[in-house]
């Protein structure tokens, strides 16, 4: 029988012994456990950006239960928001339930844009381009003779005409390119720069920029889950009756933009937390998801929710996911190596494939407990805990503050505080 990620009881140990457990589970080596915490030194940040003068630490967290594909899986999450890997972990036992997590993900195509000005014909340009597709995709694919070893690079090329710009008509040239186990932001990048010249040879126009489009619709992942039921009963409500609410939740999403933004918030806790944990660039990410939900003409729900016959609750997420497990920080941030061997992640769609499930959970996590019991119950007594430390709350002091407070109901700076000061003068006291 393989390694089962359902590990009851992970949450109650100290973070030491959740290592200690992670370090068997994975295999990992001491060297590996130890690049957990600090692992980015500060001659390492210095070659990453400029000017540096320190390092941030954040906290990593493991989601437990996921199944992915039939494959038991652990999911590194670096957040700053309490409830996020909980409810991951959460929502990934009720999808255990029906059998984990299905995702796909499709070829590594990103879109690589070179913007064409100062055209007569924007039309008889553009089909100047496809005639001479060949020369281009050549062309690009000298840039990079490794990523062509590995059986990426220029795929194909082509055209769209912008008629209406607040410049005029324009020519976009698209380079789509096969970027493998790289996010591959600088291999399009340079291809787009090295075809420019002969672009304009081509077209007679000018080019202006040539850079990727975040918006990477040739690079999705999509997963889909089964929640029986009868998982999702509470004390007072039937599991039915909750998937019915969780229905009415997505539908809410699907159309109102305002709803839809917080909803896909909710996704991308998920996602944004393993892009963090394995060096990827959550940024190109969120801009991606976010353009992915108002490719229609209407920014809307990213995720769909719906009940089978059966009765089951089912759910689907499908986004672009313009990850790498190669180059970039990933490389560099031994964190972040780290994350991919607890994932056993060899290829950036293994590791998209779980980002997406881990966005699906995230995203059932929240609607369920918004359709429940809300979401400030869990959530409050886990941000108690940061209003108490940032009180100055230390050892014990944190959770009984903590606990002061959710009881009370007011988790607040200053009531901590007064908690303190009453907590510690008392025990002063002879
Ligand atoms: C909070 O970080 C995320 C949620 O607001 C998502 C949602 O409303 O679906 C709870």
């Amino acid at each position: 029988m393989g390694r089962s990620s359902r590990i009851s009881g992970f949450y109650k140990l100290s973070p030491s012994e959740r290592q200690r457990v992670l370090a068997d589970w994975a295999s990992l080596s001491p060297a590996q456990v130890a690049s957990l915490e600090g692992a980015l030194e500060l001659s390492q940040a210095d070659k990453m950006v400029e000017n540096v003068v320190g390092t941030y630490a954040l906290p990593l967290g493991i989601a437990t239960n996921f199944v992915v594909n039939g494959h038991d899986v652990l999911v590194p999450m670096v957040i700053e928001e309490p409830s996020v890997v909980a409810g991951a972990s959460y929502a990934a036992r009720l999808a255990r339930a029906g059998g984990g997590f299905h995702a796909e993900s499709g070829e590594s195509l990103m879109i690589g844009q070179i913007q064409v000005l100062e055209l007569a014909d924007v039309e008889a340009a553009g089909r100047k381009v496809q005639s001479q597709k060949q020369r281009l995709l050549d062309l690009a694919n000298s840039t990079d003779p490794v990523i062509v070893s590995l059986h990426g690079g220029a795929r194909d090329v082509e055209v769209r005409t912008l008629r209406d710009s607040p410049r005029g008509p324009m020519l976009v040239v698209h380079l789509l390119y096969d970027c493998r186990d790289a996010m591959g932001a600088n291999m399009v990048n340079t291809a787009c720069e090295a075809l420019a010249p002969l672009v304009e040879e081509i077209t007679g126009g000018r080019v202006n920029l040539r850079i990727l489009s975040n918006l990477a619709d040739r690079r999705l992942a999509r997963a889909r889950c089964v929640v029986p039921a009868k998982e999702l009963d509470t004390e007072n409500t039937a599991g039915a009756l909750v998937a019915q609410h969780i229905v009415e939740a997505y539908a809410f999403a699907a159309a109102d933009p305002y709803r839809a933004a917080t909803h896909n918030k909710g996704i991308m806790n998920g996602i944004d937390a393993v892009a963090l944990a394995t060096g990827n660039d959550w940024r190109a990410i969120e801009a991606g998801a976010h353009a992915y939900a108002a490719r229609a003409g209407r920014y809307t729900s990213l995720s769909t929710w719906s009940i089978d016959p059966a009765g089951n609750l089912v759910g689907e997420l499908e986004l672009p996911l313009a990850v790498g497990v190669v180059g970039g920080a990933t490389r560099v941030h031994r964190c972040a190596q780290v994350a991919l061997a607890i994932m056993g992640a060899t290829t950036a769609r293994d590791l998209a494939e779980i980002m997406v499930s881990a966005g699906l959970a995230q995203n059932l996590a929240a609607i369920r407990a918004l359709a429940t019991e809300g979401i400030q119950r869990g959530h409050m007594a886990l941000h108690a805990r940061q209003v108490a430390i940032a009180a100055g709350a230390v050892g014990d002091e944190v959770d009984q503050v903590a606990d002061a407070l959710v009881q009370e109901g007011a988790v607040r700076g200053d009531r901590a505080q007064q908690l303190l000061a009453n907590m510690r003068q008392s025990k002063s006291r002879p």
